[in-house]
């Protein structure tokens, strides 16, 4: 199947009544078990890559990738650029057939993260591809990006923000944290109150690590989007790091390769029936 534009996975969540996984990919593995668990399930949603993951794989080959291995499925995947941090990330994902876009200048002052946002969403606009954006900051770590911030959606400027720079999505912070060293701590009446006034769909980040429960019951609070990084990792890591363990001298790589997709794949469908029970 070809790459589903962004606004097209939307109306297919919103049609089917389900909540979006993005699942964060780095490498061919990665990649390969994502694509199959979408396929097994037949539940779509997006397969997404950080900027700063983009240092070790060009968009380009990232989307070539992901291209030739849904070459055969028939589940809508959106290709999304995570944690957009420049214009020129931005455009060189749209330039590589990316069809969802994060801009994330939640570290900037709330007047420059508007402008910044809107700048990103005239563009992706022009070619008819949707914008997340990011209000407020979340703690933790990503790749290489560790955040001590935790600053909390602030709900007196969702309105405002969405108006003036138009995004389609937007990922609140409301103790959700990225990576698996902080414990989170969702503050369900912020959300309900942030879900009240926001005119378009929000976004969880920092899914690795929060009860499925917890998941569920945020989507029903206008929730279209949750980001699982960490989970799928661990996953990766954990087959390379139990072999090594029992097996100093292990060397058949090719083996360990399609056991981690395999592995990958498993809390792919865990993660994608959870949190659409
Ligand atoms: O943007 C990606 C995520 O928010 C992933 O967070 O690694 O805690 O699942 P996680
Ligand atoms: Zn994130």
């Amino acid at each position: 199947m070809k790459l589903v534009n962004g606004f097209t996975l939307m109306d297919y969540a919103k049609k089917k009544g389900i909540l979006l996984p993005a699942f964060n990919t780095t490498n061919y593995e990665l990649t390969s078990g994502i694509i199959k668990g979408f396929e097994s399930t037949g539940l779509g949603g997006y397969i997404a890559i950080s900027s700063s993951n983009l240092k070790l794989s060009s968009p380009k080959i990232i989307a070539d990738m992901v291209k030739s291995l849904m070459a055969d499925t028939t589940t809508p995947v959106s290709l999304h650029l995570d944690h957009g941090k420049s214009f020129e990330d931005v455009k060189a994902c749209i330039d590589a057939g990316f069809t969802s876009i994060m801009v994330d200048a939640s570290h900037l002052p709330f007047e420059e993260n508007i402008q910044e946002v809107r700048r990103i969403v005239e563009y992706c606009h022009f070619y008819g591809i949707p914008v997340e954006a990011e209000l407020g900051a979340i703690q933790g770590k990503e790749d290489d990006h560790v955040s001590e911030e935790d600053a909390k959606t602030n709900p007196d400027d969702v309105a405002e923000f969405i108006e003036r720079t138009d995004c389609d999505l937007l990922a609140v912070s409301i103790g959700n944290v990225h990576g698996m060293d902080l414990t989170p701590n969702l503050d369900f009446s912020l959300l309900d109150e942030i879900s009240s006034i926001s005119s378009v769909p929000l976004v969880l980040h920092g899914g690795s690590g929060i009860p499925f429960d917890q998941v569920r019951k945020a989507k029903e609070k206008n929730l279209i989007k949750v980001n699982y990084g960490s989970d799928l990792r661990q996953a990766f890591i954990r087959t390379f790091g139990g072999a090594y363990e029992q097996n100093h001298n292990e060397f058949d790589l090719m083996s360990l390769s399609k056991e981690s997709i395999f592995n990958i794949q498993g809390r792919v469908e865990a993660i994608i029936k959870e949190i659409n029970m």
